[in-house]
């Protein structure tokens, strides 16, 4: 989404792109992700879309970082544990742009996927870059059944 408003941005406005985490662009994609508020998610990954969603499957389950976890291990095999003062979810990302009361801003989801790598002291992709697009298609396509929360609030 961030792309599209880009390019809206710079060939249609003559305006500036936003950076892919900018509070621009996040508030932005809050409010547009707001429309859909309630409607179930949809997300394709056939086509064009299956070699990203089959990358960012493997970045899912891949062991970095020097405490050597996956995504997977924490959202995956430990859903509904305690992680300090935290109650690990699924890790799904229906309600991004999210609100967080740990830093009083609109998230944006590769913002949080950051976060998380660092947590497991890996070197996070760049926001906005290729690896965290492919890897968000594949949380994506676990959100069956759920509804768009846009913008959640969290911890
Ligand atoms: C050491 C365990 C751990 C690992 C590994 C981990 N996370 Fe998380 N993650 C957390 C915790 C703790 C939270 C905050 C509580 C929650 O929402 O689960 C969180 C939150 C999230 C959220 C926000 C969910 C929401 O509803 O707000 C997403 C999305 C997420 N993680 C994705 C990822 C991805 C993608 C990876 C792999 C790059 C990853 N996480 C790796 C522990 C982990």
């Amino acid at each position: 989404m961030q792309d599209l408003v880009n390019e809206c941005r710079t060939e249609r406005m003559g305006a500036d792109a936003w950076k892919w985490s900018s509070g621009q662009m996040t508030a932005v994609t809050a409010l547009i992700g707001l429309q859909s508020r309630g409607m179930q998610m949809n997300v394709v990954i056939d086509g064009d879309a299956a070699s990203f969603w089959e990358q960012g499957k493997d970045l899912y389950y891949t062991l970095v970082g020097q405490l050597d976890m996956a995504c997977s291990n924490c959202h995956e095999d430990n859903y509904g544990v305690m992680i300090r003062v935290d109650h690990l979810s699924q890790g799904q990302i229906n309600g991004f742009p999210t609100y967080r009361l740990k830093n009083a801003k609109l998230n944006s989801i590769h913002g949080r996927f950051k976060g998380c790598m660092k947590n497991i002291r890996a070197t996070p992709f760049a926001e906005g870059g290729d690896e965290f697009k492919a890897l968000e298609l594949y949380p994506a396509s676990r959100t069956e059944g759920l509804s768009v929360e846009t913008p959640s609030v969290r911890n």
